[in-house]
């Protein structure tokens, strides 16, 4: 037993992370996260993380179509909040890192130093060449660039003037004041291949991952941290759980059933083209195939069921998967957080794992 992190993943993106006509009205709008991370703040969570997505994947639920952009929604969310950390996510492949050092410097003064930063390093084929950015998604192309580009930024954020010169990135006499707050933030990762996580582990504070099963979140989990091992152990492992709660077990599998009925297959196919085999079970089918037929709106790694359910499920999980902390995600962010934040979240610290932020 140990404290760990509890983050929320805000709704910055329509419909949630279900796509199905079936969900909460859930807008992606800058008023809906307002409300999502002040409620995250009363309940004491760590820190509201959002995402960085610059395309919908359309459907009859127009799942994804509305997307706040991410750092300027933390700097909203820095100014509106007191204590909880603010974690915003760029994509190496898109954004240039002197122009992020200086956003997120401004940022961490708004939030007096309770800025963190999410990187990718890219993997949606469509939404980056939309820009023309991002074509060559070959692993070792994606983290060579990340690599180049955290070097740039950690010495922008640390040194009067940075000359640089590499494969992707040139600096001549560079300089970014103001200085983060507080140094260099806490900056993590969502990378899910062993080249990934191996360039997190040298690199970076904590890597985020999900898993489609209990077993899949606890091997990604060891897999995590025996790559940390191999680079030098600094390595926190943060993992997404989707939560569906009801009063009953039952009542929880009916929602589930409810969402699942209206999935909405061609946000679903759009996905499953753009991402290839990674992170949604549903991904992995090519609507050509067969087993098309069974793509779920609610990922098979959904923890669902009553309170205690949930609590013993997730405590399961992080104990055997050695997790340092926790980001959630859920139909409804006011109702279904309300039932994390006040009952499964302290079944979890009456479990032993306590929150980093009381400690
Ligand atoms: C939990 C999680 C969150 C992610 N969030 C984003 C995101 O906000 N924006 C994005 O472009 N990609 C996101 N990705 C996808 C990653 O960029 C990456 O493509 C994926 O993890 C594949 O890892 P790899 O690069 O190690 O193959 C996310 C992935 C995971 C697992």
């Amino acid at each position: 037993m140990k404290d760990i992190e509890y983050g929320i993943f805000m709704p910055v993106g329509s419909g949630g992370w279900i796509p199905s006509a079936n969900i909460p009205e859930l807008d992606g709008s800058y008023e809906y996260n307002l409300e999502v991370a002040r409620l995250s703040e009363r309940f004491g969570f760590d820190f509201t993380l959002s995402q960085a997505v610059w395309r919908g994947y359309g459907g009859p639920s127009k799942h994804f179509d509305v997307n706040l952009e991410s750092l300027v929604t933390g700097a909203g969310l820095a100014q509106a909040t007191q204590d909880i950390g603010v974690w915003s996510t760029v994509n190496t492949a898109m954004m240039h890192p002197a122009i992020v050092a200086k956003m997120v410097a401004t940022q961490s003064q708004i939030s007096n130093g309770r800025t963190g930063l999410n990187i990718v390093a890219g993997g949606n084929r469509v939404s980056e060449t939309q820009m023309g950015l991002g074509r060559d998604l070959d692993s070792s192309v994606k983290y060579r660039r990340a690599t180049e580009w955290v070097e740039v930024v950690k010495a922008l954020w640390t040194e009067k003037t940075v000359d640089y010169d590499g494969e992707f990135f040139q600096l001549e006499d560079c300089q970014s004041d103001p200085k983060p707050v507080g140094g260099i933030p806490q900056m993590i990762c969502a990378a899910t291949s062993d080249t990934g996580m191996a360039f997190v582990a040298k690199h970076l504070d904590g890597v985020l991952f999900e898993g489609t099963s209990r077993d899949s979140v606890v091997s990604t989990a060891l897999r995590a941290r025996r790559i940390s091992q191999e680079n030098g152990d600094n390595l926190k492992t943060y993992c997404v759980f989707m939560i569906i709660p009801g009063e009953t077990d039952a009542d929880a599998q009916k929602r589930i059933d409810y969402y699942n009925e209206g999935r909405d297959l061609i946000a679903l196919g759009n996905m499953a083209r753009e991402w290839g085999a990674v992170s949604h079970d549903a991904t992995a089918l090519n609507p050509d195939n067969e087993g098309w037929a069974d793509a779920t709106a609610i990922s098979t790694g959904t923890v669902a069921g009553s309170p205690e359910t949930i609590a013993e499920q997730l405590a399961d999980m992080i104990d055997t998967g050695d997790i340092d902390g926790a980001v959630f995600i859920m139909p409804d962010f006011v109702d279904d957080l309300t039932v994390l934040g006040e009952q499964i979240v302290p079944l979890l610290v009456k479990d032993g794992f306590g929150r980093v932020a009381a400690a």
